[in-house]
């Protein structure tokens, strides 16, 4: 049976063979720590990871190289942010469709008296901009949001809400797991302050790399989560000032960088504006297809130009974990189904506590794929509907 991987959203599925060449030559060759060892392989590495800040801080129209700090994930990239910079009696807005990646940590901060308040969103997932305004507290210091659900895929107004956050001396975070390497993104247009990101969904990297870029003015206020040996002023015990070294404690995640290296280089080769076209186009397939099936609900906008790759239906009449083992058992379909670590995020749109069934795409995914997997679903649903 041909395997169809709709999980994109999870974690992107294949990587280009580039990732994986990358990281055994690292592994097989060089094996080297940075900025540890006095010897040609150890300066190698160095030279790799620079490369690869480089390369985020170009791809993310962000001109401070040293301020892209490499985590294993954006759930460490927004745990940093959020509990480094936020204080007791300071108040955050977020949107109502954030991950638990944004709220898991806001809830553990709202027990050391840090609040919040969510920015409403409609039932297809829309920010509504008048919503900020009203909630501005003269203790409120941030934004920070996702840049799309990975719930149904729904993209937030990024830029409106930074020029928002401009405008009333906010600092403006964005969690871009589910858009970075998919959709284009500029810090410096977007009035972006620190940009999360994941290694490993559109940027098509391995798993365990990830990393926060923060502008040098915000960086000075933020805390670091982890502290340790850098490699870096050794006669000292305090924490470095210097930046990257203070807010990576600890050997790096070599193998990952490597591999996120070689992501890279293949997602400039390629071009994002292609990615997101050849995305999109196999989006819209589906989205179509889907709407056009009887006893079906399609959650969301229902229109890719507004939304990353994700599409995430309701089958009223059938079970969302009974359809998905289906998918996979019979058809080699892989989805998620379930409420997407995004409780708050089914509350707006009206699919909690059942949650949906997911379908998300990546660059590697086909026409055909898309076109078998509506045939599936019109199986099932004339089978079992
Ligand atoms: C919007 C959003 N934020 C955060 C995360 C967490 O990603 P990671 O597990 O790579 O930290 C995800 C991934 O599922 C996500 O979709």
């Amino acid at each position: 049976m041909e395997r169809i991987y709709l999980d994109n959203a999870a974690t992107s599925y294949p990587k280009p063979p580039q990732v994986v060449q990358k990281m055994m030559a690292y592994m097989n060759q060089i094996g080297a720590n940075v900025g540890r060892g006095g010897y040609q392989t150890a300066y190698a590495a160095g030279g790799v990871v620079l490369d690869t800040r480089e390369r985020l801080a170009a791809f993310f129209g962000f001109p401070f190289p040293s301020h892209v700090l490499f985590t294993p994930n954006v759930t460490f990239s927004l745990n940093l942010l959020l509990k480094g910079l936020l204080k007791p009696g300071d108040h955050l807005l977020v949107s109502s469709m954030e991950h638990n990646a944004v709220m898991r940590p806001l809830s553990q901060l709202a027990e050391k008296g840090i609040s919040f308040d969510r920015i409403p969103c409609d039932s297809q997932g829309r920010l509504l901009l008048e919503g900020m305004e009203p909630l501005l507290k003269p203790n409120t210091k941030g934004i920070v949001m996702t840049h799309a659900s990975n719930v149904c895929g729904t993209l937030l107004p990024i830029e409106q809400v930074g020029k928002f956050c401009k405008a009333h001396n906010l600092f403006f975070g964005v969690d871009c797991a589910q858009t970075a390497g998919s959709i284009p993104i500029n810090m410096e247009e977007m009035c972006i302050d620190a940009l999360a990101f994941t290694g490993h969904k559109g940027l098509m990297g391995p798993q365990g790399i990830g990393g926060l870029l923060i502008q040098p003015k915000l960086a000075e206020k933020m805390e670091p989560l982890v502290v340790g040996g850098t490699g870096s002023f050794s006669h000292q015990e305090e924490v470095p000032t210097l930046l990257p070294d203070r807010f990576e404690g600890g050997t790096l995640n070599l193998p990952g960088i490597y591999g996120l290296n070689a992501a890279l280089e293949f997602l400039e080769q390629t071009g994002i504006q292609e990615i997101q076209e050849q995305e999109r186009a196999l989006t819209d397939r589906f989205l179509k297809g889907a709407a056009s099936l009887t006893g079906v609900q399609v959650v969301g906008t229902g229109d890719a130009s507004r939304s990353s790759e994700i599409v995430s239906l309701v089958f009223p009449h059938l079970d969302q974990g009974e359809l998905a083992f289906l998918l996979d058992s019979q058809y080699g379909i892989m989805t998620r189904c379930g409420l997407h670590c995004a409780p708050n995020a089914h509350k707006t749109l009206g699919t909690y506590p059942k949650g949906t069934i997911r379908f998300s795409f990546g660059y590697f995914n086909t026409v055909h794929q898309i076109d078998y997997t509506l045939e599936a679903l019109e199986q099932i649903l004339k089978e079992r509907g």
